[in-house]
């Protein structure tokens, strides 16, 4: 079952991600993003994006939130918010969806533009370690 995430917290993770959207280096798209994160421990991970001469190679805000959350220790995000320069909340990239998922499992909630939403609600049918296992128990039988 999913926490309930007051309106204090919510706040506090606008706040952070509003900050960090400020220190995004965004030199080629001019669009910084800034994304902030409620660990189950209490901590509050953040991340910026950070773009390249070679476009391709650009991490999004959320790549540097889970790459904080890993270095940090560890854990489970459990509310997330993620902002363009306007402060709005924006919706997380496909790609990124994935990163979330791993980290946070079906129940993180996320700031959306349209209201919160699950990570279930954002990624349906969503591929994970259970499909990994999965193999990997039958490769196992078979040796
Ligand atoms: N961007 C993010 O940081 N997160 C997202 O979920 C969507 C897109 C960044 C990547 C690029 O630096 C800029 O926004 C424009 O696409």
């Amino acid at each position: 079952m999913a926490k309930t995430i007051g309106a204090a917290t919510w706040a506090g993770l606008h706040r952070e991600a509003v900050a960090a959207m400020g220190r995004a280096y965004v030199p080629y798209s001019r669009y910084p993003v800034g994304a902030a994160a409620l660990v189950d421990d209490g901590r509050v991970v953040t991340g910026c994006n950070v773009e390249n001469a070679a476009y391709g190679v650009a991490l999004c805000a959320e790549c540097g939130l889970v790459s904080e959350l890993v270095n940090s220790g560890g854990g489970r995000l459990v509310a997330f918010a993620c902002v363009n320069a306007h402060g709005d909340a924006i919706s997380p990239c496909g790609r990124c969806r994935q990163l979330l998922m791993e980290h946070g499992g079906p129940d993180l909630q996320l700031a959306m533009p349209g209201g919160t939403m699950t990570m279930q609600e954002v990624l349906p049918g969503a591929f994970g370690t259970g499909d990994l296992d999965q193999v990997r128990d039958d490769i196992q039988e078979d040796m």
